[in-house]
């Protein structure tokens, strides 16, 4: 798992090679008749299981907020046991690292029955099974992921729903300037996660915290929420402590109580529209007497306390934070 997390800037840097240039995506990458099939797109429905489930969470924002188009995201076990009602004109978008997951595979061939009208993959396996029965296809190319906790596959498909995501905006109306930036922010990624890999140290001290503890909440807003949830998948996963993700609004309604100085509290808090509010909802934390543990920009002005402790991953772009703030938490665990 750690030599696959220190693979993800080669990961992004293959996954974007030839599908970006000059500022803009080549929509080329999507196959010869991706065009006339994106054109005839209105809303997305995204299907997929465990941590490809959480990139369709993240990706659901950058859906809305970037690309002006609806977006549902469901896991696949739910999926499948369910009646629907399809809309017409929405992509039915299926992401796995494997292509082989027995619940999304028969998800996506329960969408063909149903009359979605087209399949897209975004897959990390080029011979697999889901990528055979797709109409349309993005391959990941994070290379083999041995690590049973996945890491680069899931960095690596965020960067594809990112390219997915700027291929429908432009038919929704989204800016060039937009597409512009996200095609910059995707450019730097690489070098960004080296940078965030260097907090290796900081954060194996800080995991020295964790030895001895059993529970964790992990807080997020926005897009930063899924990104929680996947912090809180990876600690249950690799370190057997129970982790629990809530979006930071939520604490209120209920798991608030369940905080104490035994619990640490991760926030994921890069320097953003919501970042106001999740302040609000970390002090509420620290007048529990819980221990916050802040993933945070130097621009969002936390202040380091003996409740409250920093850890800088530096100022981020809203379109690609997510994938930046996600190292953190695979190293943490
Ligand atoms: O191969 P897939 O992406 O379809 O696998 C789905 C899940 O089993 C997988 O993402 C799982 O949650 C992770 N390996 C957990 O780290």
């Amino acid at each position: 798992m750690q030599k696959e997390i220190y693979e993800q800037p080669k990961a992004i840097q293959a996954t974007l090679e030839g599908r970006i240039n000059n500022g803009r995506l080549l929509e080329e990458c999507f196959g010869a008749d991706a065009g006339e099939i994106l054109d005839g797109i209105d809303a997305i429905k995204i299907v997929a299981c465990g941590t490809s489930f959480h990139a369709g969470l993240i990706a659901k924002h950058g859906f809305g907020d970037l690309a002006n188009v609806l977006c549902s995201v469901e896991v696949a076990s739910e999926f499948r046991y369910r009646r629907h009602v399809v809309s017409k004109n929405t992509l039915f978008l299926t992401l796995s690292q494997s292509g082989e997951t027995a619940d999304t595979l028969a998800a996506l061939r329960i969408a063909k029955k149903l009359g979605y009208k087209h399949t897209f993959a975004i897959c990390n396996v080029q011979e697999s099974s889901l990528v055979l029965e797709s109409d349309l296809v993005l391959m990941t190319r994070g290379g083999p992921e041995i690590g049973v906790a996945s890491t680069k596959s899931f960095t690596t498909q965020l960067v594809a729903l990112l390219l997915l995501i700027i291929a429908v905006g432009r038919r929704h109306g989204m800016a060039e300037s937009t597409e512009k930036m996200i095609v910059e922010q995707l450019d730097s990624l690489p070098e960004r996660i080296e940078q965030v890999l260097l907090l290796d140290e900081p954060i194996a001290e800080l995991a020295k915290q964790f030895a001895d503890k059993h529970h964790a909440l992990f807080l997020g807003r926005g897009p930063q929420y899924p990104v929680a949830k996947e912090g809180a998948l990876k600690l249950k996963e690799i370190s057997y402590i129970h982790a629990e993700a809530y979006p930071a609004g939520e604490l209120k309604h209920g798991p608030l109580a369940l905080v104490d100085a035994k619990m640490p509290v991760i926030a994921v808090a890069p320097n953003d529209k919501l970042l106001e509010k999740l302040k609000a909802n970390l002090e509420e934390v620290s007048a529990r007497g819980g221990h916050l543990i802040v993933f945070s920009g130097i621009d969002a002005g936390f202040i380091e306390d003996e409740h409250l402790q920093v850890i800088h991953v530096g100022p981020t772009e809203q379109a690609v934070s997510p994938i930046i703030y996600s190292v953190p938490l695979q190293l943490l665990a």
